[in-house]
């Protein structure tokens, strides 16, 4: 008798349990959305932000000679590290450096990050070679940044940079990490 006048206002028992089904389907969408739309894409953490770094350097830049390299480290207060700008082996643009060196070669000023190719260990000036080394499985690389000897399968990472407001500092990009 129900079914019957359900029926008379064009409202079927098939109809109700379509509604019903959608109802609930998009009830689960609407759910499950917000914590999925979350995981795909994370905010940053608090307080990380993208940016320039200003680094005072050792050496003024227009001090410094051919064959010279300096080296630098990010800011550790707020921690802060510096944004590869290419890469190749162990190394991407976009990977983070906590250290790095302006180097002076052939007239040419070079800014790279300190990590190694291979596996990432600091390089380090060899000031009577002329290269840079690493200390970890032996690596060396040209004052331009290619690789004169392997393990490293990549030249090195340049970051970006731009002189500061004097000579003794440049801006460099970065990632003000916030803790
Ligand atoms: S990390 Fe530099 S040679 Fe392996």
């Amino acid at each position: 008798m129900a079914d019957a006048a359900v029926r008379k206002r064009g409202f079927t028992r098939r109809t109700f349990l379509g509604w019903w089904i959608g109802s609930l389907m998009t009830a689960t969408i609407v759910t499950a959305l917000p914590p999925l739309l979350v995981f795909l894409w994370p905010a940053p953490p608090k307080g990380q932000r993208k940016g320039p770094l200003t680094i005072a350097l050792d050496t003024p830049m227009d001090q410094i000679t051919d064959g010279q390299a300096v080296k630098f480290s990010a800011p550790t207060s707020p921690n802060s590290a510096f944004i590869m700008a290419d890469g190749g082996g162990g190394n991407a643009a976009g990977d983070l450096a906590f250290g790095g060196f302006v180097v002076k070669n052939q007239g040419k000023i070079n800014v790279f990050a300190i990590n190694c190719s291979h596996l990432g260990c600091s390089i380090a000036l060899n000031e009577s070679a002329k290269t840079f080394d690493c200390p970890c499985h032996g690596s060396r690389f040209h004052l331009d940044g290619t690789v004169l000897r392997g393990p490293a399968p990549a030249p090195l990472s340049h970051l970006t940079w731009k002189q500061g407001s004097d000579a003794k500092t440049i801006q460099v990009d970065g990632l003000t990490l916030g803790f």
